[in-house]
C-alpha cells in the first residue's frame, strides 16, 4: 500500500515536469509577475554585475535595495553583520504588506546567481505548501548553542541560511517587521531565532528548503554538486537529493567556488554553443578615436632564456608605441648588457623606457608595486600590462585582444609548450595553493574556449587604471603576508574586504571599503598568445648561454638557431647537391653561428693543428686541424642533440633510410686561416656521414676556402653561413679543404656513426 502510494506521488512529479519542460500549460498561479526578488547591493561589484545578469538571462524582476549607501553591516561571511540587510528589506515590505498574492525572494547578490526561472521556482515554492521557505544550510551559524533548538531532520540539511528565503509578502513582512536591531546585528541570528521558535514557525508557516529544490548553499556542500551541461543551459545538480537547485549562492569561502560554476551557468557555455557571453561588452579599438594609453610593467626577477627575444617581441606588438610608456625592472646583473643594447637600439621607440636595476637591490613586491604605481598615479594611463621575461608573446595582437575584452584584470592564457603548465589556476586549495579545477585540462588544451573566472593568475595580465584606482588602491598590492608576490596580488583581488581596513583614513571610507567588493579576474584562451618558457636550469656561466637550452626550451632554441628555411628541405626540397652525394642544406640561423664561434674564441685553446692529440682516443690524429672539440667547452650533449633532431631527418631523406642515431664523438668547431693552419690535405673522414657546417661568410670574413672532392673533381669554393654539407665519410669522398687565404674561416664538423 505505501509503496503505491509513493508510486503515485512519483508519477505525479514526473507528469508535472514533463508539463513544465515542454511549457504546455502555465498554471495561473505560477505566472512570473507574481515573484519578486528583492536584494540588497550597496554598490555595483562585478558579483552583483553577474548576479544582475543571470536575473535578466531569467527575466526576473528585481528590486535593488540601498545602492549607493554606505555599508554597515559589518564584514559579513568573516564575523557576523548583515542587519542593514534586514533594515532595508523592512523598510521595502511596507508597501508591499497587503499584496497577498505576491511571493517575494530575497537574496543575496554579490555572491549568488540564478540557475532557473521565476516559473521554476514558484512551482517549487508552491509545492513546499509553506507559506516562508528558507534556504538550508548543513552548518549553523553564528550560534551553535541553537543546534539541539532546530527540529530534527531525517533527510537534509537541518539550518536557516538566510541568503535565500522566499514567501508570501505579508508573511515575509510580519517576519522582518520584528527587526528593532543594528545594521551591524547579526540577520541570521535574527532569523533563525524566529524559526527555532516552535510558535512562530508554525504562525508563520515557515520552513526550510532542506533537499535544495530552490536554494544551493554551497558551503560545506562542494562535494554535493556537479555541473549538469544541457544543449542551452547548464544547471547544478545536487547529486545527494537529486535535485536541481536554482539559486546557486556562495556563501562563507566558497566563492571561488561559484565563480567557477558562474563560467557556465546559466548559459555561459556549453558544449554546443562554446561560450555565449564572451562578445558581450567587448570594446571596438577601431572605433575609439585614440589608443588608450597603457603602462607595461617588465619583470626580469631571475636568470632568463632568451631574453633579447623576449625584448623584441614586445617591439613587434602591434600596438603605436608612442602610447607605451615601458618600466622594466631587471634583478639580474647578468641580463645588465641585453638592456643596454635594447635600450642604445629602441629608447626613443616608447613613450618612456625607465629602467631599475639590480643595483636597486628591491624584491620583487616591491618592483611590482612601483610599477603598478606608475600607472595608478597618472591619471592618464588607461591600463597596466604587465609581463614576465618569461613569456613569449607570439601573438602580436595580444594587447589589442585583451584590451577588447573589456574586463577589469584579464590575462591571456599562455602554457609551457607541451605540459599542462600554465599561468593560471583553475581552483584553490584551502591554504591558497595549487588545486586543479575540474575544467584546467581542458582550458588549457583549448578543448573548452572562452573567458573564465579565476581565482589565481600570474606572469602576464592587464589591468584598468581605472581598477587601479578604486577597487586596488593600496599602494602595497604585491605584498602580503608571506605570500609570493603574485599570490599576494590576486588575493587582494579577490579578497578585498579583509585586507584593506589597516589603509582606511576615515570612519566613513572604513565602512565603504568593508562591502564586500572583490574583483573577478579572467583569463582568456580566445586566442593563441604565447607560451611560458622555462628559467629552470638556466646555466649562466657561459657566453651564450640560450645555446645551451635546447633540452629545456626546444622550442625557442628552434626559432632562435635553427635556419628559418630548414623546413623547406621536407616540404620544398630545398636541398641541393653541389657534387655527387654531397648534400646541402640551410640549418644553422647566423646567430648560432657568430655564438658557436664566439664560445670558442672564448676558450681560446685552439689544439694547433699537431698530430699529437690527448683528446683523443690513441693520442694521435694522422689529419689533424686547428680546432676545438665541443666537449670542451661543455656543449657535446647539446650538440648530439641538434644532430638527432635536425640532421638526422636528413640523412633520411637524401640517404634513402639511413637513419642515424647520431652516434658521434668526434664534433668541433675548426679554425682556418693563413697564419696558422689555412687548408687540410685530402683525407677520408672516420665517419658514414660527415657534417661540415660553414659558420661565418666567404667573401666577408675570409677569402678562399671551400671543399674539394678528388673522385668527382668537384670543388665547392662558395660556402654559405649557416649551411652544412652533409656526404660520406669513407671510400668515395676523398677531400681536401681548400686553402683560406686570408681572414679566418670557421667550420663546424661531425663525424657520424665512425
Ligand atoms: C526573457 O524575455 C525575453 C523577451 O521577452 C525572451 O525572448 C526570453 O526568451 C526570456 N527568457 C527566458 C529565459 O525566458
Ligand atoms: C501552511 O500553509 C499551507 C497552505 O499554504 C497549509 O496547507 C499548511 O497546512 C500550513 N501549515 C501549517 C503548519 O500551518
Ligand atoms: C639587498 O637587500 C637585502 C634585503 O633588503 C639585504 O639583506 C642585502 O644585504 C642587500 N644587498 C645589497 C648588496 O645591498
Ligand atoms: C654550468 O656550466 C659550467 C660550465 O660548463 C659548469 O662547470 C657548471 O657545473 C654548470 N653549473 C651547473 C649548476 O650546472
Ligand atoms: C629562405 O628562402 C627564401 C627563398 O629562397 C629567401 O628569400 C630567404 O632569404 C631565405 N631565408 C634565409 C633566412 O636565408
Ligand atoms: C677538373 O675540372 C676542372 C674544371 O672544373 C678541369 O679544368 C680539370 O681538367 C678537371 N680535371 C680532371 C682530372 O678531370
Amino acid at each position: 500500500m505505501e509503496s503505491t502510494q509513493c508510486f503515485r506521488a512519483f508519477i505525479f512529479t514526473l507528469m508535472f515536469s514533463v508539463h513544465y519542460s515542454q511549457g504546455m500549460e502555465i498554471n495561473k498561479d505560477t505566472s512570473p509577475d507574481k515573484l519578486l526578488v528583492l536584494t540588497v547591493a550597496t554598490q555595483e561589484t562585478d558579483g552583483f554585475l553577474r548576479f544582475m545578469q543571470s536575473a535578466n538571462y531569467f527575466n526576473y524582476t528585481v528590486k535593488v535595495l540601498g545602492m549607493g549607501e554606505t555599508w554597515k553591516g559589518g564584514d559579513v561571511g568573516h564575523s557576523i553583520g548583515g542587519g542593514q540587510k534586514v533594515r532595508l528589506l523592512k523598510e521595502a515590505m511596507e508597501s508591499l504588506a497587503d499584496q497577498e498574492d505576491m511571493v517575494v525572494l530575497s537574496v543575496d547578490s554579490y555572491d549568488l546567481i540564478f540557475a532557473g526561472g521565476p516559473q521554476e521556482i514558484l512551482r517549487k515554492f508552491q509545492q513546499s505548501n509553506h507559506k516562508v521557505v528558507f534556504s538550508a544550510d548543513g552548518i549553523i551559524w553564528p550560534d551553535s548553542r541553537l543546534t539541539e533548538k532546530y527540529p530534527s531532520v531525517r533527510n537534509g540539511k537541518r539550518f536557516l541560511n538566510s541568503g535565500g528565503f522566499i514567501g508570501y509578502a505579508p508573511y515575509i513582512n510580519k517576519i522582518v517587521n520584528q527587526w528593532d536591531l543594528h545594521d551591524n546585528d547579526d540577520d541570521q541570528l535574527f532569523y533563525t531565532k524566529i524559526y527555532v521558535d516552535p510558535l512562530k514557525r508554525e504562525n508563520l508557516n515557515m520552513t526550510l528548503d532542506h533537499k535544495c529544490e530552490i536554494f544551493q548553499n554551497l558551503n560545506g556542500a562542494v562535494d554535493e554538486v556537479l555541473l549538469k551541461f544541457g544543449t542551452e543551459r547548464v544547471r547544478v545538480r545536487n547529486t545527494v537529493y537529486n535535485s536541481l537547485p536554482a539559486v546557486i549562492h556562495g556563501n562563507v569561502n566558497t566563492k571561488i567556488y561559484l565563480n567557477y560554476l558562474s563560467n557556465y551557468i546559466p548559459n555561459m557555455w556549453n558544449y554546443e554553443q562554446g561560450c555565449t557571453s564572451c562578445d558581450h561588452d567587448v570594446v571596438d579599438l577601431s572605433q575609439l578615436e585614440m589608443f588608450p594609453r597603457v603602462t607595461v610593467g617588465v619583470y626580469i626577477e631571475q636568470p632568463t632564456p632568451f631574453l633579447p627575444e623576449f625584448l623584441q617581441r614586445l617591439l613587434t606588438l602591434d600596438y603605436p608605441k608612442d602610447k607605451l610608456d615601458v618600466f622594466v625592472h631587471n634583478n639580474e646583473v647578468y641580463h645588465e648588457k641585453h638592456i643596454q643594447k635594447f635600450w642604445d637600439e629602441n629608447k626613443d621607440v616608447f613613450r618612456s623606457f625607465k629602467v631599475v636595476g639590480p643595483e636597486e637591490n628591491i624584491s620583487q613586491g616591491e618592483a611590482r608595486n612601483m610599477g603598478m604605481d606608475l600607472c595608478r598615479k597618472d591619471l592618464s594611463c588607461d591600463y597596466y600590462f604587465s609581463i614576465d621575461a618569461d613569456v613569449m608573446i607570439t601573438n602580436r595582437q595580444t594587447l589589442k585582444l585583451l584590451i577588447e575584452q573589456n574586463r577589469k584584470i584579464i590575462g591571456p592564457l599562455v602554457t609551457r609548450h607541451g605540459k599542462l603548465w600554465s599561468n593560471f589556476w583553475g581552483a584553490l586549495s584551502l591554504d591558497g595553493y595549487y588545486a586543479r579545477s575540474e575544467d584546467y585540462i581542458d582550458i588549457v588544451q583549448g578543448k573548452r574556449v572562452g573567458v573564465w573566472n579565476i581565482p589565481f593568475m600570474a606572469h602576464i595580465y592587464l589591468i584598468k587604471g581605472q581598477t587601479l584606482r578604486n577597487e586596488l588602491n593600496q599602494k602595497n598590492v604585491f605584498v602580503l603576508e608571506r605570500l609570493d608576490p603574485d599570490m599576494a596580488m590576486c588575493r587582494n583581488a579577490r579578497d578585498l574586504t579583509v585586507h584593506r581596513e589597516r589603509e582606511s583614513p576615515s570612519p566613513e571610507s572604513f565602512h565603504m571599503l568593508r562591502a564586500p567588493k572583490g574583483v573577478f579576474m579572467y583569463i582568456t584562451n580566445r586566442h593563441e598568445f604565447g607560451r611560458l618558457i622555462s628559467t629552470a636550469n638556466y646555466n649562466t656561466s657561459h657566453l651564450n648561454n640560450d645555446l645551451w637550452q635546447i633540452f629545456e626550451n626546444p622550442l625557442d632554441w628552434r626559432e632562435k638557431y635553427i635556419h628559418a628555411n630548414y623546413t623547406r628541405i621536407f616540404t620544398e626540397n630545398n636541398l641541393e647537391q653541389p657534387c655527387p652525394d654531397v648534400f646541402w642544406f640551410p640549418v644553422l640561423t647566423e646567430k648560432a653561428c657568430d655564438e658557436l664561434v664566439e664560445e670558442m674564441e672564448n676558450f681560446g685553446s685552439w689544439s694547433g693543428g699537431k698530430h699529437k692529440d690527448q683528446r683523443i682516443t690513441g693520442g694521435y690524429e694522422s689529419v689533424p686541424t686547428d680546432d676545438i672539440h665541443m666537449k670542451q667547452i661543455d656543449f657535446e650533449n647539446e650538440w648530439l642533440h641538434f644532430i638527432r633532431e635536425f640532421i638526422s631527418p636528413v640523412s633520411l631523406k637524401v640517404f634513402s633510410g639511413y637513419y642515424t642515431k647520431a652516434y658521434a664523438v668526434m664534433n668541433f668547431v675548426v679554425k682556418y686561416t693563413p697564419d696558422r693552419q689555412a687548408y687540410l690535405r685530402p683525407h677520408h673522414d672516420s665517419s658514414t656521414i660527415t657534417i661540415n657546417v660553414a659558420l661565418n661568410n666567404k667573401g666577408l670574413d675570409f677569402q678562399g676556402g671551400g671543399c674539394r672532392f678528388h673522385r668527382y673533381n668537384c670543388s665547392i669554393e662558395s660556402p654559405r653561413k649557416g649551411w652544412s654539407f652533409m656526404h660520406p665519410g669513407r671510400l668515395t669522398h676523398l677531400h681536401e679543404g681548400l686553402p683560406t687565404t686570408s681572414g679566418t674561416r670557421y667550420i663546424a664538423v661531425s663525424f657520424i656513426d665512425p
